[in-house]
């Protein structure tokens, strides 16, 4: 049966989404269905005369494999269970848009909905599927913090491009005898600090999941100098907190959902003042986020992006594709989405990291 299918891309993009979207069109489009894209995420759907819906065909989607960010726009506010509509008088409303959603792909005639998402996009996703929509879920994230899958599309461009930047750091830290403390993003899960701070060599990583002590923290340093390696590099999760303590936050958005940052710049000053050595901090933040897919994030993309296709031709709605070594897989969307996926305190990864003399500061 010839279906119709809509794509939408939601929450923070991460390199690997053209790739997705380029393997699902073209997976569709060889059974002879056709494919539309939401733009920004559902938004697209609520413009006047489906202005906010466009034709995904080959051309759309030629060439785009290696491009990074979504030709379809993205938004991190367009949850249409709790829309937010600005009024005349320029206060925010929030109204429960998702049964137009769902009228709109009905008048569409969208036989299944592609969505490409981190937690809160498939969360909207499972919550369309209770409401009846034939939807199946691609796992998109740098954060790699969703569950039911081994990995996250964008997860491994995002440590590449952190590692990099580390690598980058060894060289001034030590050409000034300073300690670095850099602030890597992940939300409340680790995985980009622990696999990036482990790569590059970091001397002390700090993670949601491993509250740290400072004292430790300055005692790992401390031994370094003492060993004659006058440097030292921190890698500090945006999610880390001291025991006891709480995360950082930013105080930029009042009124707005709470946004994680500050660690980098809080630790480096207490650093400077336990230790007398001199710090910096940087924030790496949206780099993160950006330029070309790695190689790995172009493969899985476009295997996650033609799996959903062949989930679609199947009738496996509710759904969300998955890594699943050796195979693709696919799970029930409400698996995915149920706990956050957090870096396991006494995994290998970690173990390997203390093996090779990284502190937690624990
Ligand atoms: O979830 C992806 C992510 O990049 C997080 O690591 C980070 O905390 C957040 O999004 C930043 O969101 P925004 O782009 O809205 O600032």
């Amino acid at each position: 049966m010839a279906m119709r299918i809509a794509i939408t891309t939601g929450g923070g993009d991460a390199p690997g989404l053209n790739a997705v979207i380029r393997a699902a069109v073209l997976a569709a489009r060889a059974r002879g269905w056709e494919v539309f894209g939401i733009r920004r995420g559902y938004s697209g759907l609520f413009q006047a005369g489906y202005g906010g819906v466009v034709v995904l065909d080959e051309a759309a989607v030629r060439g785009i494999t290696h491009e990074g960010g979504t030709i379809l726009g993205t938004t991190s506010r367009g949850n249409p269970f709790s829309f937010q509509v600005t009024q005349p008088d320029g206060s925010v409303r929030t109204v429960d848009r998702s049964g137009e959603v769902i009228d709109r792909f009905r008048e569409m005639g969208i036989d299944c909905l592609i969505a490409i998402g981190g937690d809160g996009s498939l969360r909207i996703a499972r919550d369309l599927a209770r409401r009846g929509l034939n939807v199946i879920g691609v796992p998109k994230t740098i954060d790699n913090d969703l569950d039911a899958t081994v990995v996250t599309f964008g997860f491994h461009t995002a440590v590449q491009t952190a590692t990099d930047a580390i690598d980058k750091l060894h060289s001034t830290a030590e050409a000034h005898e300073r300690i670095m403390v850099v602030e890597l993003m992940g939300r409340h899960a680790g995985w980009i600090a622990l696999f990036a701070g482990l790569a590059a060599a970091a001397d002390v990583i700090l993670i949601p999941e491993i509250p740290y002590r400072l004292d430790r923290v300055v005692e790992a340093i401390e031994a370094r100098w003492s060993r004659g390696h006058e440097y030292a590099i921190v890698v500090v999760a945006e999610g880390a907190l001291p025991l006891g303590g709480e995360a950082s936050y930013l105080d930029d958005d009042p009124g707005l959902k709470r946004r994680l940052g500050g660690a980098a710049r809080l630790l480096s000053r207490q650093l400077r003042e336990r230790t007398r050595h001199e710090t910096r901090s940087l924030v790496l933040g949206h780099l993160q986020r950006g330029g070309a897919p790695t190689a790995y994030d172009r493969i899985i993309s476009l295997r996650f992006g033609s799996a959903a296709i062949e989930l679609a031709e199947r009738g496996r709605f509710g759904c969300m594709v998955a890594l699943e070594p050796p195979d693709v897989k696919a799970v029930p969307l409400a698996d995915a989405v149920r706990h956050l996926k957090t870096v396991p305190a006494r995994g290998d990864v970690v173990r390997t990291a203390r093996a090779v003399g990284i502190s937690f500061g624990d």
